[in-house]
């Protein structure tokens, strides 16, 4: 089926806020005495707040925490991370991704955006790329995160396409997941171009000008 639609993922495809998510984690870990570093963070990448704070209490040793004290610690970290967004500007998204998707839009492809945050809409509004796309599917609208395809179907969904004429662009293995277990076609960059399920590899974000003509 002929590709109609692209759907970005947002954190470590169109900005880069995992230095960020890091920061707030950290502090929110080290509140708990928790031990916390820079590869776990990798494995919190495309994962929903919730199913991330539970990688970090892995290696959580203290009293028990009822449900209630786990929103509230997802509730810190969230309130520390906001803190860090409202930081970002138009200039974190770099000029290649500008044009990049402008010139997608102008060979005629839908584009969406498909991110399991909950900050993925004030994130595109701080740097200024909301109107790029013409339907956003985010955390606010999906049950299951990623690797379960929802937040994809859902893209594609309010983009008024099938699952197989979407491609869909993901720097995490659990984004390149959801996007094959939805049908679509899945296209890797940064930490995912390891990840041999991906169907194609960026080395940079405006080579999908060469694979989307
Ligand atoms: C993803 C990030 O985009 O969003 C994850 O890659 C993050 O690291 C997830 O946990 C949820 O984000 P938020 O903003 O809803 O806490
Ligand atoms: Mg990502």
């Amino acid at each position: 089926m002929a590709t109609k639609g692209i759907i970005f993922d947002l954190d470590g495809v169109l900005v880069f806020t995992d230095r960020y998510h890091y920061l707030a984690w950290k502090e929110m870990a080290d509140g708990i005495g928790v031990y916390f570093d820079e590869i776990i963070n990798n494995r919190l990448r495309g994962v929903s707040r919730m199913a991330s704070l539970e990688i970090i209490l892995e290696r959580y040793e203290g009293a028990p925490l009822s449900d209630e004290d786990k929103a509230k610690l997802a509730e810190k970290k969230n309130g520390l991370y906001v803190e860090y967004l409202k930081e970002m500007t138009p200039a974190d998204v770099t000029d290649e991704v500008r044009d990049t998707l402008r010139e997608l839009r102008k060979r005629g492809y839908k584009l969406a955006i498909g991110s399991s945050s909950k900050n993925a809409k004030f994130i595109l509004g701080r740097v200024d790329l909301t109107s790029y796309f013409d339907a956003i599917s985010d955390g606010t609208n999906i049950v299951r995160s990623k690797p379960d395809p929802e937040v994809f179907i859902k893209a594609s969904e309010f983009l008024g396409l099938e699952p197989g004429e979407c491609a869909v662009i993901e720097d995490a293995f659990a984004g390149i997941d959801a996007a094959k277990d939805g049908g679509m076609t899945g296209v890797a960059i940064g930490d995912a171009v390891k990840y041999e399920r991906a169907d194609y590899r960026l080395n940079t974000f405006s080579d999908l000008l060469g694979i989307f003509r």
